[in-house]
């Protein structure tokens, strides 16, 4: 029996998310690998559970969506400069990636991909929310749509509504932050409305993480509608979650999803490593 004819999708979640089983990910095949794709463009979630994964194998499997993603903020591993390790220490009690975002959309490449591994989990909590910013688009009115069509998005790194990226990374002491200086040069600028190649689906493209305004309109014109859309795109029907437990690796797309790691956990550890991949221009 090859491998490929035992791999089960299962669904989490109504919009988005599902299990990817009966895979081992670093041994499959083009045509296993193929299925795994289909599900990842089906899903836009995806995780498999059970793997034992070198970063050799996280940055193998990355490659599959292209090349990968420098990530400013944290530096990587020995030897793995794409490779970082998310930590919360049971003395911290803030985390890393709390909030809904897409990652890195103040870059001007954005990742299509996020592969996220989990290495130590907390007996409860420590989930990761997602949402379909697909399925948001689409149950938008049509004069909605048209008016985001129009608009631009100024994306920026420097966390303002959460007091600034250098202090706040200064309470995430269990990881190796670097680059919090200049985080605010860290800026791009992307159309709110993103088109999905493979698919033919629009999303929506804007997340109060990052970003800060539209081009061409003030902060203060801007946020009420950032945040209009930020309630819309996590109404519950547009989301999923995920429960981690080691050896889990999930792996999203960032151009239709945006997540939330949830800070539920304290006095736990929880540590995970993380690649971003397949550079992608917004259009
Ligand atoms: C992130 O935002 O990349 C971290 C997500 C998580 O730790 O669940």
């Amino acid at each position: 029996m090859t491998q490929d004819s035992t791999i089960k999708v299962i669904p989490i979640a109504g919009s988005l998310g599902a299990e990817v089983c009966g895979v081992d990910l670093r041994t499959m095949d083009n045509h296993a690998w193929a299925q795994v794709h289909q599900a990842f463009l089906d899903h836009k979630v995806i995780a498999v559970r059970d793997q034992d994964l070198s970063p050799q194998d996280m940055m193998d499997i990355g490659a599959r969506f292209g090349e990968p993603n420098h990530y400013p903020f944290v530096k990587g591993i020995d030897g793995f400069p794409f490779l970082f390790d998310v930590v919360k220490e049971p003395s911290e009690t803030k985390n890393f990636g709390g909030g809904w975002h897409s990652d890195t959309t103040y870059m001007k490449t954005p990742p299509m991909a996020t592969l996220l591994y989990a290495i130590e989990t907390p007996e409860k909590g420590g989930d990761t929310l997602y949402c379909d910013t697909a399925a948001a688009y689409e149950a938008l009115s049509e004069r909605m749509k048209e008016l985001l069509g129009s608009l631009k998005g100024v994306n920026s790194a420097g966390l303002k509504h959460l007091g600034g990226r250098k202090s706040h990374h200064a309470t995430v002491g269990g990881m190796a932050i670097t680059g919090t200086d200049d985080a605010d040069s860290y800026e791009a600028v992307h159309p709110i409305v993103r088109s999905i190649e493979e698919t033919g689906q629009k999303s929506i493209y804007c997340s109060r993480g990052h970003t800060i305004r539209f081009e061409g309109m003030t902060e203060d014109e801007s946020r009420p509608l950032i945040e209009w859309l930020q309630a819309h795109v996590t109404r519950p029907e547009f989301t999923c979650r995920v429960r981690w437990r080691p050896g889990t690796i999930t792996i999203w797309d960032n151009r239709r999803t945006q997540h939330n790691a949830v800070n539920d956990y304290q006095g736990m550890r929880r540590h995970m490593r993380r690649l971003t991949s397949g550079p992608t221009h917004p259009v």
